[in-house]
């Protein structure tokens, strides 16, 4: 099974941007992390990133024509988008499989990120673990598909 891992807008600048709330590693380190995930759990396993809503809308649209499961890090998008969030739903709308993660926990940070657009069509969410939320999410996945 495919799975398209999508991250939103200054996800690239992971490592040098506020590394005391989203840690050391960069954002070419989880590619290499979730590849290695992705073999083991046995998922095709594609990370990319993106500051453009349109790109990451168009990301969403891709992985409904492919079939491709998602886990999605809208980061500021997360809580405003709802052109993400139209699109992110018909990810699950079409019965793929889609995992809202956060490497922070936004319901423990400033009260703009407590709510979350993408929420409430998301299969399901995993926040606060830093790069194990993408594990996680991955995890979640396989064992869904397997169930
Ligand atoms: C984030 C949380 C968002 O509130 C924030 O805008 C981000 C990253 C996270 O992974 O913790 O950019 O999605």
């Amino acid at each position: 099974p495919r799975v398209l891992v999508l991250n939103g807008p200054n996800l690239g600048r992971l490592g040098v941007r506020e590394p005391e709330i989203y840690g050391h590693l960069s954002m070419s380190d989880l590619k290499v992390s979730a590849a290695t995930w992705g073999a083991e759990l046995g998922l095709d396993v594609e990370v990319r990133q993106t500051d453009g809503e349109s790109e990451i809308v168009g990301w969403l649209h891709e992985a409904v024509d492919a079939e491709a499961h998602v886990v999605l890090n809208p980061a500021a998008f997360t809580h405003y988008s709802y052109a993400l969030r139209d699109a992110a739903a018909q990810v699950t709308t079409a019965g793929l499989l889609l995992v809202e993660v956060h490497l922070s926990n936004p319901a423990a940070r400033e009260s703009f990120r407590h709510y979350s657009v993408v929420a409430g069509i998301a299969t399901g969410t995993v926040a606060g673990f830093g790069f194990d939320s993408y594990r996680l999410a991955l995890s979640a996945i396989a064992a869904r598909l397997a169930a």
